[in-house]
C-alpha cells in the first residue's frame, strides 16, 4: 500500500510494515504524567530546580512554554530540565497554550501558591471526553480561593492566603489531587484530602514537593494529608518511569508474538497490567526494574476487562489493549470506566478489519485471525498507539497520519520499536 500525499498539505506519519516479531531490550522513558505536575511545581519552588529523566515528548515542550511565558528560566540538557522560578513575572496561562496541552490546568494550583491569582482559558473538551475541571475549583473554593468566570476565562484569586481545608473528591481525580497538593503545600494549616487519587505519579509530585520542603504525608493513598509551610525551596528530582509507556510496549511486544524485556521501569506500577497480559496468554517474569514478556503463537480473549482508577487497570491502556484483543482468539469486553468518549479510535480500528462494537462504555471484541494493513488517523495519543499496535499485527504496509498526538506522550516509538526489530518509518511530506 502507498503512504498517501494530499496535495500541498504537510502530512506527518509513520509507515509500518506489519508482522515482524519483535525481540530484545528497551530502556522506558521517564513518564508524562510526573514530568508534567513535577515541572507544574517549580513555580511553587523558588531557586533553581533540577529534573532528570524529562522525556522528549511535546507535552514537555509545551509545559516549558508555560513556564518561560510565567517567568522562569528553562535549560534543557537532554533529558535535564533546571528551570529557575526566580523571577515569576506572570499569572496567566494563554488560551493557545491551555488547547495544545489540556493538562496545562495543573498549573493552576501552583500558580495560585506563587503569585495569589491566576487566570486560564478553559479548557474545554477533548478528543476522549468532556473533561470538566469542577472538582479542581471546588477544591481551591475551601481553601479560600474566589473564582469567577466569562467570555472563556476562568478567573481565580486567593482572599488574604491559602487555607488548608479538609476536601472529599466525589472521584479520585488526579488532576484535581495534584492542584490540591500544590496549593496545599503554602496554605495556612493542614489540609486533609479524602478520595485522593492513588496513582504513582501522585507520589512522585509528592516526592519532589517533599525535597522542596513540603510537609506531605501518605500520598499515594487515598488520605493524604499537607502541612502548610510558608514558602517551598528548589531541589533535584528524578522523573519516575512511564508505566503507561512500558505497558504500551509490552502490549505491542504481545501481538508482534515478541520476547522482549523493558527496563529502568518499577515493575509494582504495571500490577494491574501484568494479570491481564498473563491472561492473554504471555508469559511474563519481573525483575527488580524490568519485566520480560514472551507472546504466545495467538492471544487469549479476555472475558471482561474495565478501566478503574489506580490500582486498577488505566484507561490509558483501554485502547492499546482494545487493539491487541482485536487478534485474540475469541470474543473480548472491554468496560470504560474513567472517560465518557474514549472509543473514538475504533473506528480507525475497523479500517484493519476488526470486528467491534460499541455502544455507550462498553466495546466487544471479536478475535480476527489476522488483521489487514490500513491507512488510519490517530484520534488521539493513546488511540494513536493503539494504530501502532494495529499495524504491528497486520499483514502489509500500514500507514497512520496526525501522529502529532502520539509524540504528545512517546518519546520517538519509531526509535524504540525500530530496536526491538519492528520496520517503522517516520514520514514527513509537504505533498
Ligand atoms: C490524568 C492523566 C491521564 C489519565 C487520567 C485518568 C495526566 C497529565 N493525565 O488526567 O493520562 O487518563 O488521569 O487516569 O496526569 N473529572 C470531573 N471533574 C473534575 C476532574 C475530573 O468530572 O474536576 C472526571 C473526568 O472528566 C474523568 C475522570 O474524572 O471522567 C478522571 O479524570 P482525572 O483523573 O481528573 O484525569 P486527568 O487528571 O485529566
Amino acid at each position: 500500500m502507498l503512504f498517501c500525499t494530499l496535495r500541498g498539505v504537510k502530512v506527518k506519519g509513520f509507515v509500518i510494515n506489519g508482522q515482524n516479531p519483535l525481540s530484545g531490550e528497551i530502556h522506558i522513558q521517564g513518564s508524562k504524567n510526573s514530568v508534567l505536575p513535577v515541572l507544574a511545581a517549580t513555580v511553587l519552588a523558588k531557586g533553581e530546580s533540577v529534573i532528570h529523566n524529562c522525556p522528549r515528548i511535546t507535552d514537555v515542550d509545551s509545559a516549558v512554554k508555560i513556564l518561560k511565558l510565567l517567568g522562569c528560566k528553562v535549560k534543557r540538557e537532554g533529558r535535564t530540565l533546571t528551570i529557575n522560578s526566580d523571577c515569576i513575572n506572570s499569572y496567566k496561562i494563554p488560551d493557545r497554550l491551555m488547547r495544545e496541552m489540556r493538562s496545562s490546568v495543573m498549573f493552576l494550583g501552583a500558580i495560585l501558591g506563587r503569585t495569589g491569582k491566576a487566570v486560564l482559558s478553559t479548557p474545554g473538551g477533548c478528543e476522549i471526553g468532556l473533561r470538566p475541571i469542577d472538582l479542581h475549583i471546588s477544591a481551591l473554593k475551601q481553601m479560600g480561593v474566589c473564582f469567577d468566570s466569562g467570555a472563556g476565562r476562568l478567573e481565580f484569586q486567593v482572599q488574604k492566603t491559602l487555607k488548608g481545608a479538609k476536601i472529599s473528591l466525589a472521584f479520585p481525580s488526579v488532576g484535581a489531587t495534584e492542584n490540591i497538593l500544590l496549593a496545599a503545600c503554602t496554605a495556612k494549616g493542614t489540609t486533609t484530602i479524602i478520595n485522593a487519587a492513588r496513582e504513582p505519579e501522585i507520589a512522585d509530585l509528592a516526592d519532589f514537593l517533599n525535597k522542596c520542603g513540603a510537609r506531605i504525608k501518605r500520598a499515594g493513598e487515598s488520605v493524604i494529608t499537607v502541612e502548610g509551610v510558608n514558602e517551598l525551596h528548589a531541589a533535584e528530582h528524578r522523573v519516575i518511569p512511564d508505566r503507561i509507556v512500558a505497558a504500551s510496549y509490552l502490549i505491542a511486544a504481545a501481538v508482534a508474538k515478541g520476547n522482549i524485556c523493558i527496563k529502568d521501569i518499577i515493575p509494582e506500577h504495571l500490577c494491574s497490567v501484568a494479570p491481564v497480559l498473563k491472561a492473554t496468554g504471555c508469559e511474563l517474569t519481573a525483575g527488580e526494574k524490568e519485566i520480560k514478556l514472551l507472546a504466545p503463537q495467538r492471544l487469549n480473549s479476555i472475558r471482561l476487562l474495565r478501566t478503574a482508577p489506580y490500582p486498577g487497570f488505566p484507561t490509558d491502556l483501554q485502547a492499546p489493549v482494545t487493539a491487541a484483543l482485536c487478534v485474540a482468539d475469541g470474543t473480548s469486553v472491554v468496560v470504560e470506566n474513567i472517560f465518557e468518549s474514549r472509543y473514538r479510535y475504533a473506528c480507525e480500528l475497523l479500517r484493519f478489519g476488526a470486528v467491534i462494537h460499541v455502544k455507550g462504555r462498553k466495546a466487544v471484541i471479536e478475535g480476527a485471525k489476522s488483521l489487514n494493513a490500513a491507512c488510519v488517523h490517530a484520534t488521539d495519543l493513546r488511540g494513536g498507539f493503539a494504530m501502532i499496535t494495529a499495524a504491528l499485527a497486520a499483514n502489509g504496509k500500514s500507514c497512520i497520519y496526525n501522529t502529532e498526538h502520539i509524540d504528545r506522550g512517546y518519546e520517538s516509538p519509531e526509535l524504540y520499536l525500530n530496536e526491538l526489530g519492528a520496520d517503522i518509518k517516520r514520514i514527513q511530506s509537504n505533498g
